[in-house]
């Protein structure tokens, strides 16, 4: 699908993003392996989320969602044991998240899974998860020596590792969780930074017993029954940041995002658009299963450039494509370092970031784990792809509703991964 977008002349109004991703998907796997009922509320229905239910749904597991603006999941967990081995091949489509917890969540079952997904998936690396899987005793076998999809899982009997990540990856580090929680003795884990925590939350709220501290964390194997966590999903801060730059770049708006989850491991994107000077406060701070959620008023900016590296990197990994729009319309060069890992998402972000920003008049370097942005430039609508990536998609959008004239945006369609009404979104907060 393309989609055409214009400059808006204003950017008022209020807008609520989608439940949060990553916590729906560990929503659905925990709640899963729990034993019970368990309800929740402002569910990501979207593709990837969806991918992950069909895998449930293969191997057993009893659930139904609503559709509507704020769906809601009904799931019914089966405990550790209660999943059938699944009769055909697992398809984890273009998620991430889900092949990788998968990988874990089936690492402990007794019998035979194989897992795929699609042509973008089966490109990115699965051997970070596979080698310390097998460490704990699986039996893996992936394509192109276990660093890809297809991939067959023969699990059980599992001990724990100590384990140090050779990245800061929180679908790594929830692999390792969901596996060790079936291990006999303890998982130790240490990252090269934290990533987020939602997995930890999560078995804690479920009766876990988990420690941690910052990198670093050790989960004891479980004892009884994970207990059922019915829960309100936070907004994603992942798709509120495109309002939120969008807002700080546009000279006429001011926008309200309600309900955005601001789990500290998560708020990077706030801390750097603070940093460029964007005009930005947190409203009605609050918890919501076992998350921190605020609202977020949002006005036009004078934006300057920042650096960005280091620690905070996990914090703002999927907002790099998004902040490269700030950083092309902000005063002075921008430099974005350490962020090699976003070569392997959806798409390669740092070449198609570059490029299509490029093609509207951005004037940016592509770096090899990163890349320099000189700003203040006008931005001047064209032709650009999305690559099928929905953080692409979206972010050309910003950038669209900024540039003079008229930008298309080909596979624009691609949104559904993560936010199905953003382009619905768009049009009311342009017009309001
Ligand atoms: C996610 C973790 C991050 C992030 C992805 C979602 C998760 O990936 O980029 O969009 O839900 O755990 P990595 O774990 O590979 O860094």
């Amino acid at each position: 699908m393309d989609k055409k977008v214009r400059s808006a002349s204003r950017l008022h109004g209020e807008v609520t993003p989608p439940g949060d991703k990553s916590i729906s998907h560990r929503a659905a796997i925990l709640n899963s392996i729990a034993l019970g009922r368990a309800t929740v509320r402002n569910f990501l229905a979207a593709d990837d989320c969806l991918s992950t239910l069909g895998c449930l749904r293969a191997l057993g597991v009893d659930f139904t969602v609503s559709t509507g603006d704020s769906p809601t999941l009904d799931i019914t967990g089966v405990g550790t044991r209660g999943f059938k081995e699944p009769e055909d091949v697992l398809n984890a489509g273009n998620s991430g998240t889900t092949l990788r917890l998968f990988a874990g969540l089936l690492a402990a079952q007794p019998f035979l899974s194989i897992m795929t997904g699609d042509a973008s998936l089966r490109s990115r690396p699965l051997g970070r998860v596979v080698a310390p899987l097998k460490e704990m005793g699986a039996q893996i076998w992936g394509r192109d020596r276990d660093n890809h999809a297809p991939v067959a899982i023969r699990g059980g009997n599992l001990h724990g590792i100590t384990y140090s990540l050779p990245v800061a990856s929180a679908q790594l580090k929830s692999a390792l969780l969901l596996a060790g929680l079936s291990a006999e003795g303890p998982t130790v884990l240490r990252e090269p930074a934290q990533s987020r925590d939602h997995t930890e939350r999560m078995l804690r709220a479920m009766g876990a017993r988990l420690e941690s501290e910052a990198a670093w964390l050790s989960l004891s194997p479980l004892t009884a029954a994970l207990a059922p966590l019915s829960l309100n999903v936070p907004g994603d801060i992942s798709s509120a940041a495109y309002w939120l730059v969008a807002a700080a770049v546009h000279p006429e708006a001011r926008v309200r995002v309600t309900n955005v989850g601001v789990n500290p491991t998560r708020t990077g994107i706030l801390d750097v658009l603070q940093d460029m000077g964007a005009k930005l406060r947190l409203e009605n701070e609050r918890q919501e299963g076992g998350e921190p959620v605020a609202d977020i008023v949002v006005e036009s900016s004078e934006l300057r450039a920042v650096t960005v590296k280091g620690e905070i990197v996990p914090r703002l990994i999927d907002e790099v494509p998004v902040l490269a729009v700030a950083a092309c319309l902000a005063r002075g060069t921008t430099t974005i370092e350490d962020v090699g890992e976003l070569r392997v998402k959806e798409s390669d972000r740092i070449k198609n970031t570059v490029q299509e920003l490029s093609r509207l008049g951005g004037r940016l370097e592509e770096l090899p784990q990163g890349m320099i942005i000189h700003g203040a430039r006008k931005l001047n609508g064209a032709v650009v792809s999305s690559h099928g990536d929905h953080r692409l998609a979206m972010m050309l959008a910003v950038a669209g509703s900024v540039a003079r004239g008229e930008t298309v945006i080909h596979d624009a369609g691609a949104v559904d991964i993560s936010y199905p009404a953003f382009w619905r979104d768009m049009e009311r907060l342009c017009s309001s």
